[in-house]
């Protein structure tokens, strides 16, 4: 559902000594050119490690990402509803399966990620630690969190390495369906009722800011942006896809009828696109050391499936072993 670094990480170490610096001329020369970079290929420790933590980090986003819709799948308000909400919950965890593929080509096993999601020490998006209240935070959501995923995502169709670039082809187009349920369930609310449009509003001035901070941090406090955009890991910075994310949301809201939650936005002619007034970064970072609203029941749910999933993974495994037993035979 989303990507992008998280928190001040330390700073990718410098090329150690250890590397050829032939290979790793000629590696940078094809990231230069626009090639793909494939599994097989030599590629230097930082730039593994880099994107290790980046796609780990996405995977988790998107399963963590279906707990929060997850739980309105029994309150979804019509039939309909309910079956275009089982469709994204479980288009999530597609995402999350495909990009645990791609980080695992990378040398990393499923175990350890999930090991790391767990334990606490991998991060995932600061998005899925606040609470949905209301029918109206699924609409919000779709249509916020999907957005901004897709401004995230699209330019990572385009990274450098093929197996992350390929995933998102197609997570890009499940994500534009996303983002559209979601902007027509949020249509509807805001056409409604007194008390619907009510729900609507509070629901978007709850998720605005929030989405904001799916950007990641600013500029210059995201130490891993040089290299990552050097290397073709990012393709755009965090502050230029949060002002993309604006400008086509702001008119958005307009059409609805609905008010962006920010009294410093404004319209700059000399831009070309909107002022708008500061995240609140020690929020942000407080979400990010996992003191979110719900960040605790987040992990508790996890933790859960995953033990309740535990019979799932054994039957696979004695399934494949009788599979192969009697292919030997
Ligand atoms: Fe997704
Ligand atoms: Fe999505």
């Amino acid at each position: 559902m989303y990507t992008t670094e998280l928190g001040k990480q330390p700073n990718v170490k410098p090329i150690g000594p250890a590397e050829d610096p032939a290979l790793l001329e000629a590696f940078e020369a094809r990231v230069a050119a626009d090639e793909f970079i494939e599994p097989k290929d030599w590629m230097p420790e930082a730039y593994r490690r880099t994107l290790v933590r980046q796609i780990s980090q996405h995977a988790h986003s998107e399963i963590v990402g279906m707990l929060p819709e997850g739980n309105w799948i029994t309150r979804a308000p019509s039939l309909r509803r309910k079956q275009i909400l089982l469709a994204k919950v479980q288009d999530e965890a597609g995402h999350g399966l495909y990009l645990y593929c791609a980080a695992e080509t990378l040398g990393t096993s499923r175990e350890e990620m999930i090991e790391a999601l767990h334990s606490g020490k991998a991060k995932y998006s600061t998005i899925f630690n606040y609470p949905t209240l209301t029918w109206a935070d699924i609409a919000a959501i779709g249509w916020l969190v999907d957005g901004a995923a897709i401004m995230n995502q699209v330019p990572l169709q385009r990274t450098s390495y093929g197996p992350y670039a390929r995933a998102m082809v197609r997570v890009c187009k499940e994500e534009s369906f996303h983002q559209r349920q979601g902007y027509e369930a949020m249509t509807e609310l805001a056409n409604g009722t007194a008390a619907q449009k009510r729900m609507a509003q509070d629901a978007f001035n709850r998720w605005w800011w929030p989405s904001l901070m799916m950007f990641g941090p600013p500029d210059e406090n995201s130490p891993n942006t040089a290299q990552s955009m050097r290397w073709r890991i990012k393709r755009d910075t965090n502050d230029e896809l949060r002002q993309k994310f604006v400008d086509i949301t702001v008119p958005q809201a307009e059409y609805l009828g609905l008010t962006v939650p920010d009294s410093a936005l404004k319209w700059n002619d000399d831009k070309g696109g909107y002022d708008f007034g500061e995240v609140d970064w020690d929020e942000f970072y407080a979400v990010v050391r996992g003191e979110g609203p719900v960040a605790r029941e987040r992990m508790t749910a996890r933790r859960e499936a995953w033990e309740q999933g535990a019979w799932v993974r054994e039957a696979a495994a004695a399934h494949e072993a009788k599979r192969r037993k009697r292919a030997a035979a």
